[in-house]
């Protein structure tokens, strides 16, 4: 998209938020699609505004989207909006890539659907080896799914045939998909599993994550020599803390959801060496930080650090719903070979279009160096934002990230935390045409994972918009 069209795209956002400042939605089009929603759809999803108002992240009916192009999206009302959360962190490479648009329809016209493990196709043979080629290490060996919490499930698989151990230790306030094996280790709010706490394995141990702002030992950064994975290998060799016959450790190398949580320098492969210490796998989930989102093409590279396993999904494609697990050649020579049903398959296993798609995307992330891009725009705007912080440092308690995957923490000084000004700040920066979510725990931090190939533009226009937020929530 060229500089002119940006830049008239973002004249359009703010020329409509005055009125629409006040009216609330543009035309009535998006509460007619809520309203058919709220009959065709689980009242647990869309519906939920007017059941359940001031809750985290919908405090009024959803935006009905339309289209997208490049790091912008319409709504069905024609009302153009800067997509500063990539839907998820998925679209890295913006909306529409022509490339991939082309990907996906030209393998569509060729085979839409093939015989997952059975017969497979020759795009997904090509898109195997392409991953394997870029992801760290030796994570050669890929299961593919759909979703994130579909890759979590292989990967606890793989951990327990390969150690033929049950438990797991998990972080407080990890995020790794609702499925009932994903909810078992993710620590993020009870809500998710307490409906279904009877059929969710028990066999896991949360311990607190490298959150330095809320340390659960009290402790200071820099100078606590890692007290939470202290307590961790504690938890490993003491015979009465009960975390015996543990399987593998599962971690996101930078918390997402839990709310954009950056652990130390050095944590990540303390945790490694941990790992390796005591013959525990190491599984990262990289669904939300992996290709290029933290600024390298797996955040685990940071640290120099390569996992047992790692999960991958959301930008794997940009769009499409495919993930993967991917474990080294040691860990699956203990899958059993296939000598009749597969033990672990799907019907939409390495579906062509995902991994057409797939293809891609990887190409285009490393011709167009995007873990590059993310990390030169993620520290300008990092840098922007410590900016704001200071002039708004009784509400703003942390300015953190990688790349482009970036929180503003509101609380107070105290460190209470302030979900309250969080939503308030989503829903005013929405009104003047950015989309960002909540995360954190009590949906205290502003959340921010644009495409990777965000213009420049948009980014500034992005502060403008927040430093004016900012102003009126902190009177
Ligand atoms: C780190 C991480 N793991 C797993 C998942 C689950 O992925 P999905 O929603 O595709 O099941 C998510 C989703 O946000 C995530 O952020």
């Amino acid at each position: 998209m060229d500089d002119v069209r940006v830049k008239s795209l973002l004249d359009e956002c703010s020329a409509r938020s005055e009125s629409y400042r006040t009216s609330g939605y543009g035309e009535d089009g998006s509460s007619l699609y809520v309203d058919e929603l709220a009959r065709t759809e689980c009242a647990g999803l869309t519906a939920r505004r007017p059941r359940r108002p001031g809750e985290a992240g919908v405090s009024r009916d959803p935006i009905v989207l339309a289209r997208g192009e490049g790091a912008f999206l319409w709504d069905v009302d024609g009302l153009p909006y800067v997509d500063m959360g990539a839907c998820f962190a998925v679209a890295a490479y913006g909306h529409a890539h022509p490339e991939l648009v082309e990907a996906v329809s030209g393998q569509a016209a060729r085979l839409m659907h093939g015989m997952g493990d059975v017969y497979p196709t020759d795009t997904k043979v090509s898109f195997l080896k392409a991953l394997a080629a870029l992801a760290p290490g030796n994570l050669s060996g890929a299961l593919l799914s759909q979703s994130g919490a579909e890759a979590i499930e292989a990967a606890l698989k793989m951990a327990q045939m390969a150690t033929h151990k049950s438990r797991f230790i998990a972080f407080e306030s990890s995020y790794h998909g609702l499925s009932y094996g994903a909810l078992s280790v993710t620590g993020h709010q009870n809500d998710f599993k307490t409906p279904f706490a009877t059929r969710i394995c028990q066999q896991t141990t949360f311990v607190p994550y490298a959150n330095c702002l809320r340390c659960a030992f009290g402790q200071k950064p820099g100078s606590c020599h890692f007290a939470c994975l202290r307590h961790l290998e504690r938890l490993l060799t003491s015979p009465s803390a009960g975390a015996g016959d543990v399987a593998a450790v599962i971690a996101e190398p930078i918390q997402g959801r839990g709310g954009d949580v950056v652990p130390p320098a050095g944590w990540l492969r303390a945790l490694r060496e941990l790992c390796t210490r005591h013959g525990v796998l190491l599984i990262l989930d990289e669904i939300y930080t992996g290709f290029g989102r933290t600024g390298v093409t797996f955040a685990c590279e940071r640290e120099d650090v390569v996992p047992d396993v790692i999960c991958l999904g959301k930008a794997m494609t940009g769009g499409f719903p495919l993930s993967a697990a991917l474990a080294t050649p040691e860990v699956l020579s203990h899958w059993p070979a296939n000598t009749s049903e597969a033990i672990h398959t799907s019907t939409f296993l390495g579906n062509p279009m995902g991994c057409a798609v797939g293809l891609k995307a990887l190409e285009i992330l490393v011709r167009d160096d995007l873990p590059g891009r993310a990390r030169q725009e993620g520290a300008w705007f990092i840098e922007e934002l410590r900016r704001l912080q200071k002039k708004h440092a009784s509400v703003v308690a942390d300015v953190r990230g990688a790349g482009l995957m970036i929180g503003l923490e509101m609380a107070d000084p105290s460190l209470a935390p302030r979900g309250d000004l969080a939503l308030k700040i989503v829903d005013k920066m929405r009104d003047r045409g950015f989309i960002l979510l909540p995360s954190g725990p009590w949906g205290q931090v502003v959340s921010m994972s644009p495409p990777l190939v965000i213009p420049h533009r948009c980014l500034e226009a992005c502060l403008d918009a927040l430093e004016g937020v900012l102003d009126e929530v902190d009177r």
